[in-house]
């Protein structure tokens, strides 16, 4: 139980980290100095496998990775570091070396001239390449922002993008404009929950069911609710359609209202729901029966009722257009100009329900409008 060294995609940094902190709750992270690497220390294997396979914003753990700036290192430098690293995790079977980049190159190194000569250090000790299906990935990468580079055995896809194409909103059989991106879907359910075996999920609005969908593909007992039965129905056939029809009995969709929680979910669900996603309604295509702010208070209020004792709560809110912050977290004072009613005024009713509000993030919708991501987690009761 080493450390790993956990690489970050690069659509967003910042969610990425709260995500893969969210679902590695008992490990303690340190950073690199480079946004998208971070230590992980004390995760046993198998957790590690369902992170990367749940996960949106991780892209691989390098175990025990190398991080070098090329700042004053000389070549051959690094390359005796990694002969040291290599005779220190041997492995067995076949191997290749993976090599990319991430933020522009890093000048006057070559990666795929440190690349090849890793595999000819890899030829030395006695270990048979195979580039095609290897045993093992020695993965190279290269960070142009900061000249660094971070070197390691790979667990998980490293560079491929988490794998939604299929699954796009626009793909779907059910599809409204309000449709959540499968990538940002994933990574709230994820940092709402925690890991897999806490408890189920809620997405207590779930139109076209997106949490959803995400929700129960990795694994998640879930049930998300709609006031309207045509979204019960289309987000319905979006979740048969994303398991080709054979949806786990612990995943639905019933009607009903988000301000009801508590008799409208199983019984047994009372008190161990470990994840709310919400999406509420807004602008033209708001169809809340009360007024938005007192519906999202009512929502908060009955999902108090049911949550764990930690459970988390991710809400997702428009705001006006306002510059992308990918690589941190706002700090919660922040002045945030929301598309309907004041920011303060939100915290304080989160507050006011038994939430305590953990971080803020914001993401790029598209040139007219951003989104915030709020993670709050139960507050204990009196
Ligand atoms: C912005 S949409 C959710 C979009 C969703 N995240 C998706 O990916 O499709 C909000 C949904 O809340 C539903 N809604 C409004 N009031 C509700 C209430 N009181 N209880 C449950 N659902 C409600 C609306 O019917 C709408 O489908």
């Amino acid at each position: 139980m080493g450390d790993v060294l956990a690489c970050l995609r690069g659509w967003h940094p910042a969610l990425a980290l709260a995500e893969v902190k969210a679902l590695l709750p008992d490990s303690k992270a340190t950073s690199t100095g480079v946004d998208r690497w971070w230590r992980f220390e004390g995760e046993q294997a198998s957790h590690r496998q369902d992170v990367l396979e749940m996960s949106s914003g991780l892209q691989c753990f390098l175990i025990d990775g190398v991080v070098a700036s090329t700042e004053g290192l000389l070549q051959s430098g690094w390359l005796e570091q990694m002969k040291a690293y290599l005779h220190a995790h041997p492995v067995s079977g076949t191997v290749a070396v993976r090599a990319w980049k991430q933020g522009g190159k890093i000048p006057n190194w070559s990666l795929s001239s440190l690349a090849g000569q890793l595999g000819g250090m890899l030829g030395d000790m006695g270990r048979s390449i195979d580039l095609n299906d290897p045993d093992h990935v020695l993965a190279l990468i290269g960070d142009g922002p900061t000249a660094s580079l971070a070197c390691g055995w790979m667990e998980g896809d490293g560079q491929a993008a988490f794998s939604s194409g299929q699954r796009r909103a626009g793909e779907r059989p059910f599809f409204k404009p309000v449709s959540l991106d499968p990538r940002l879907a994933r990574l709230a359910v994820n940092l709402a929950s925690g890991p897999k075996n806490r408890g189920p999920v809620v997405d207590p609005m779930t139109g076209t069911g997106g949490f959803l969908i995400e929700a129960s593909l990795s694994g998640r007992a879930c049930i998300g609710l709609d006031i309207h039965s045509e979204m019960v129905q289309g987000a319905s056939m979006n979740l048969a359609w994303a398991h080709d029809d054979a949806v786990p009995s612990n995943s639905s969709v019933i009607r009903g209202d988000a301000t009801r929680l508590e008799d409208l979910l199983p019984e047994a669900w009372v008190g161990k729901v470990a994840g709310f996603v919400l999406d509420p309604p807004y602008g033209r295509n708001s169809h809340g029966s009360i007024e938005a702010e007192q519906l999202l208070e009512a929502a908060f209020i009955s999902a108090r009722k049911v949550a764990c004792i930690d459970a988390g709560f991710v809400l997702i809110l428009p705001v006006h257009p306002m510059t992308p912050h990918p690589m941190a977290s706002l700090p919660l004072d922040l002045d945030i100009n929301l598309l309907n009613g004041s920011w303060t005024d939100l915290l304080a009713m989160v507050e006011r329900c038994g939430w305590t509000p953990l971080s803020v993030h914001a993401e790029r919708v598209h040139r007219s409008l951003s989104r915030l991501i709020l993670h709050a987690r139960c507050a204990p009761q009196d």
